[in-house]
Order: structure tokens, then sequence, then C-alpha cells
């Protein structure tokens, strides 16, 4: 293809790209199915890819650019970012409202009486709990994003914000302003937080406290690879330093244009006339809190009109045109009276802390989880210590922080029970790991409980109205030990146990006899294979397309699977070799689970597995995390050192000592132009 030819293909798709973020970021209404989203995407990528020079960095692929920074700059604000004022009671608000029409005085007109007072008309918005950041827009690209710091000062994080998808890298307009600062909140969604720090318990990881710490974790990040994996949001509030447009004479009109060129606001924002409509908000904001998909601290209420609000002004830091509306604090402190031990699917025990009832964001409070044993260990909690709980919407309570001042006297370090609670096996801790675990296995019946749990959940087997109640049952009624035991149920066996009704049972039997057809991925996942989530499965079905080549793999077979490690490669290859295990996927095959195999794509993909290679030097064509990439795609490892075992090294320019080394280990050693093709004989 001639290269104005791709120019002109790549604005296109650059064009259709931003056309369906905006959908789908900011209206919240994709036309566009997901795959379809993707083929233009790789579509650009390819072109890009074949002429590099046309990259530019507001491109929708320059997401997640280059390499990890070495450390953060500082960012002088040009107009500072203040905070807001709080007021906690309708009264705090009403004597806001109150100075604010006495200021405003006969800008805001008089009425002939009491009734007719003139009221001041209010931006109401939901105060998100994120962190605050700027965005400069300079002639309608995305050019610097920095964090509040202290109002004055704050960090560059452009590299970490430009993986943020609600971000726009450029404005949707057709005429740019020369200049224009957005400011708005980094929001991590309550269900990306929840899985995040699913993950990370699994993985025996430190998990974060609530959302907002999560997201500035994300955010202060040097390598934007982190924060790009971190689900970010980001929702406009203001503008500063408009330049080259005229800015609406309203807050609310805005924040509506703000929306028609590209930024995500939230849809909450409602205007209206004085202190009974703000209560009115505060209270609905307040009720649908929970439901919400961002957490939110009470709700910002601004004076609409710019003009009123520049004759109102400042106090010190805070505006006179703004106030914070908060809802009652999430965090109370107790008592921890006792810690209880719950076993997980994997053995896993997580510590329960029993506490002294308290109110928290509006219910009252009695367990809290403590994650697991280092956390416990870390805080030093004890029996007994006066501790802070944090409670957000349905989220279940966490316990967060010990007040070391408030400790009794005589209180001992909490110890890790040497037996299950459940079974009485015992309990394992290997000394790099933070979860300790029944050794039980499958004898142990809390264990088994949540095997057959996870095993019928939806993205499992999805086997629909057996709930964690009946199975529960089932269990403690010996009725089933293993998973392959659900397909010999018998109705009859059903109906004796406490509440279940006929038709219940007999739908139950129908989810069971439908769920024996099902696929290799969702069959592989449900099996409940430590490190095997739902993604993994998916990629080692597709490597090796059939059940009886999984079992068949070895480690370092299944080592050549995409985003499968040794860990992962360890605990699949020793699942697969226990006899019990093989037992039960026999005895699930013999009662009639089935699935069709999958074209094994393994050696296709994947044409340099088993390979070593490595770069030096630089590439021009592409950064070496991108060569890495795609060679890693191709099933190459990619190692920093050369030995006798590496395969090739390709040298870039200025290649140091690693050139040297292959020189006199006698490896084959490469340049830019030989690595390219070797790429492009694979299709990359
Ligand atoms: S306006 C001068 N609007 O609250 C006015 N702030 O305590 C500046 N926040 O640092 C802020 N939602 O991080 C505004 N709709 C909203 C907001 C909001 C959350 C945060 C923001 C700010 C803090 C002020």
């Amino acid at each position: 293809m001639q290269r104005d030819e791709a120019a002109r293909e790549i604005e296109r798709l650059r064009a259709e790209l931003r056309h369906h973020n905006y959908r789908y970021y900011v209206l919240d209404d994709p036309e566009l199915p997901d795959g379809e989203y993707d083929r233009i995407f790789h579509r650009l990528r390819e072109l890009e890819g074949q002429f590099p020079d046309l990259v530019t960095p507001d491109s929708p692929t320059q997401r997640v650019g280059g390499e990890a920074m070495p450390a953060f700059a500082s960012v002088r604000h040009e107009v500072p970012m203040l905070s807001l004022d709080n007021v906690f009671t309708r009264e705090e608000f009403v004597d806001f409202d109150r100075r604010a029409r006495e200021r405003l005085g006969d800008l805001l007109g008089s009425g002939d009486d009491l009734f007719s007072a003139p009221q001041i008309i209010y931006c109401c918005e939901p105060k998100l709990d994120g962190l605050a950041i700027s965005l400069v827009y300079e002639h309608g690209v995305l050019v610097r994003a920095a964090t509040r710091g202290d109002g004055l000062t704050g960090e560059d994080i452009t590299h970490n914000v430009r993986t943020i998808k609600s971000v726009p890298l450029r404005l949707q307009v057709d005429v740019p302003p020369a200049l224009l600062e957005v400011r708005g909140e980094v929001v991590m969604p309550k269900v990306g937080f929840l899985r995040l720090n699913e993950e990370a318990a699994e993985r025996g990881e430190k998990t974060f406290a609530n959302p907002r710490n999560a997201a500035a974790g994300s955010l202060r990040q040097l390598d934007p690879r982190i924060t790009a994996r971190r689900p970010l949001d980001f929702y406009a509030y203001s503008a500063v330093r408009c330049e080259g447009f005229k800015p609406p004479p309203s807050q609310y009109e805005l924040l509506q244009h703000l929306k028609g060129i590209g930024f995500r606001i939230s849809g909450e924002i409602r205007r209206g006339e004085g202190c009974d409509f703000v209560q009115a908000f505060y209270a609905d904001i307040q009720a649908r809190r929970d439901s919400l998909p961002y957490e939110i601290d009470g709700v910002v209420i601004k004076v609409d009109s710019v003009r009123w609000q520049q004759e109102l002004g400042f106090v010190s830091r805070a505006p006179r045109w703004a106030t914070a509306f908060k809802f009652p604090a999430q965090e109370a402190v107790t008592v921890l009276q006792a810690v209880e031990f719950q076993v997980g699917r994997t053995g896993a025990l997580t510590p329960v802390a029993r506490l002294r009832p308290v109110a928290v964001g509006g219910v009252t409070v009695s367990n809290a989880t403590l994650h697991n044993f280092d956390e416990i260990e870390r805080m030093d909690v004890r029996i007994g210590d006066s501790v802070v709980i944090y409670r957000a919407g349905d989220v279940i309570p966490k316990l967060v922080r010990v007040l070391p001042d408030r400790r009794p006297e005589g209180t001992r370090p909490l110890q890790l029970p040497t037996q299950c609670p459940v079974c009485g096996s015992d309990i394992e801790r290997p000394d790099d790991e933070a979860i300790a675990r029944c050794s039980g296995g499958l004898f142990c019946p809390a264990q088994r409980k949540e095997a057959i749990k996870h095993f019928v959940s939806r993205r499992a087997m999805d086997i629909e109205g057996l709930g964690d109640k009946w199975i529960d049952q089932l269990v403690e009624h010996g009725l089933i030990k293993t998973i392959a035991d659900l397909y010999c149920l018998r109705k009859e066996e059903l109906v004796n146990m406490e509440r279940m009704g006929d038709k219940l049972a007999d739908n139950i039997i129908n989810a069971i006899e439908k769920s024996k057809s099902t696929t290799l991925p969702r069959f592989l996942f449900a099996l409940g294979i430590r490190e095997v989530g739902e993604s993994t499965a998916l990629n080692i079905s597709r490597y090796f397309g059939s059940l009886d080549a999984i079992v068949a793999a070895s480690e370092e077979d299944l080592m050549q699977v995409p985003d499968v490690g040794p860990v992962a490669a360890e605990s699949i290859a020793t699942f697969v070799r226990q006899e019990h295990n093989q037992d039960v996927m026999r005895s699930l095959r013999a009662r009639g689970v089935h699935w069709q195999d999958m074209e094994a794509q393994g050696a296709r993909e994947q044409p340099l597995a088993g390979q070593t290679w490595v770069l030096t030097g630089s590439l021009a064509s592409m950064s070496r995390d991108q060569a890495k990439e795609k060679l890693q795609k191709l099933g190459a490892k990619v190692s920093g050192s050369v030995s006798k075992k590496t395969h090739c090294v390709v040298a870039g320019e200025a290649a140091g000592s690693k050139l040297a080394d292959a020189e006199k280990l006698g490896v084959r050693v490469i340049d830019e132009t030989a690595l390219l093709q070797v790429l492009a004989s694979y299709g990359h």
C-alpha cells in the first residue's frame, strides 16, 4: 500500500475509533459490538506498524506508550487547584446559602416579600471519591495531566492518565481551542475495585483499603503498563484557562459542553433553585448511593451562574460559591472481640473479625474481613484492640487500622491456628506466602462446599437455582462429596431438604442436566484449579484443544501458553496428576458432561515456542517493549541476559555488553531489519 493511501485510511480508522470511544465512554451507548471495535483497532495498529512514522501521540493505539518513568516531574498549576469547604447538615447548608445571598445582594435582585425572595440556582453534582487531576489540551490535544498535589504544584502523570480510556487524547471538535484545562476526578469503579482486590488477595498480595486508595496507588505508578491494567475512569467537573473559545455562562452548561467535546460527566448532575431543591437532591443521591457505579462521599453544590461565582470569589483556599455537602462518615471505631477463621475453596484461611456492633455509614456492623494472616501480623491486631472499621456501600466491612494508644493491658499477638477449624487437618503456610491453608483438600467439608459452589457458578458450569444454601445442605447431609456427585443427584433426594419444593427440585435437576453440555474453557475453569481463572482457562483450552492434551502436558508445555507462568503451570500439572482429580474428571465425563474439542492452536500460533531471545540496544521502528511483546506473542521467551541457551540476540543501535556476550558465546546476532523480517514472516 502507498504511504498516502495508508495515511488516509489511518485517519479514517482513528476518527471511527474516536467516535466509538465517545459513544462507549461518554454517552454509555455503544453502537458496535466489542469484536468489531477490536477489528478496527487491529487494522489501525497493523497500518501503523507498516508506517511507523505515521504514528501520532493522540492515536487511539498510543494509550500505553513507552517505558516506565524514572520519577515524577513536578508541575505548577497555572490556576491553583482549590479544595471545598464542607457542610454536613441542612442547617449548615442553609447558612451557606444565606451568606451567598447576602453577598450577591443587588445582583440577585430583591423580592417584594419573604416568599418571593429570589433564590440561587445551584448546579448539584455527586462528590466523587477519587483523586482530582488536571488535564491540559493544546489545540485539542492532551499534552499534560497532573495530580492536584498541594494545590499549587502537582506531579506530572501524563503517561498514566493517557491509559484511562475515558480521558480523550484529543477533543471532539472541528476547531479546537488554543488552550483548555479540564479538571475532574479519577475514580476506580466499585466493581473494578472488588475484582482488583480479589485478584490481589488470591495472589497473597496486599489489598487496597478502598477504591480511592486503589485509584491513587494506580496513578502513582512509574510504569504506565501497570496503570493501564487498573480499572480507572475519569469524570470532568470543571474547566479553567479557556483560550480561543468563550466558555458557557453557567456551570451546568459548561458540563454539557464538556460532554459534547468528549468528556464523561456524571449522569447525576441536576440544576435547581434554592435550599429545598438541594436538600431533595442530597436525599435522592444518598438513597441511591450504594447502587451508583463509583463511590461518593457527598454531593457538591455550586452556584450555577459564572457571573455570580466571580462576584462571590474565594476565601483562602476554597470558593464561596461552592460547598461539599457530605454524607456521614464511612469509618467508625469499635472493639475487636474475637477472630475466627473461615476456610475457602482452595483451603485458604480467611480471618474474620467479630466486633462490638457499631453503626457505620447507616448500618450496624458486627463482622469485618481481615483478608489473611499477613494482614493481622502487619497490623499486629489483638483481641481487645480498638479498631477502625471501613464500610462502603454493600461491600463487606473491612478492619483497616488499629489504634495502638487505646490498647488495653495484657493483650497478646494473635496466633495462626495449627488445625483447620472445620476438619481438624493441619494448617500449612509456606514461608513465602501470605496465605495459610487447610491441608485437608476435598476431605475438608468447607473446601468441598466452596469447590462445588465454584463449579456451579455462572461463569463455570452455570447451574442455575443451585444456590449456596442448598450446597451447604447437600454437603452436610452427605449427599454430595465431589463435584461429580452432582450428576447423580435424584429429585427424591432434593425434595427431602428443608424448604425445598417440588417445582424448585425439578428446576435444579433440569439445570444440572442442561449444564452437561458445556465448553472446554468453562469445564477447565469450573474444576477450580488454583491460579486458573477464566482467561487462563480459555488460553489453555485454545492452546491444547482437548482435555486429554492438557492432562498430558508437562509443566514446560503449559508454560508456553500465553499468561501461564511457572506457578500456574505447576498448579495445573499437580492437579491433573492427582489420582482423585483424574477420577473426578473421568466420572464427570462418564456421567454425561461433554463439550466440543477446540482446534489446538498451540504450535501454529507459537512458531518461536521454546526459543529464548535477547534484545539489546535501541530499535528505530518500535520500543524494546513492543518488540518483546511481539516475540512473546509468537511464543518466544525474552530474557535480559545472554547465555549458551539463547537462540538469537537482536542488536539495535548502540548495543552494549550483551552483543559482546553473544559474540563470545557464538550466539546468533541479527539486526533490526532481520527482526522485522522474522516478525513479518509470521504476520506481525
Ligand atoms: S469542584 C474549586 N466538583 O472534592 C472547586 N470537586 O474537596 C474545586 N470532588 O479536590 C472542586 N467531586 O477532588 C468539584 N463534582 C465535583 C467533585 C469534586 C469530587 C473532589 C475534588 C476536590 C475535592 C474538594
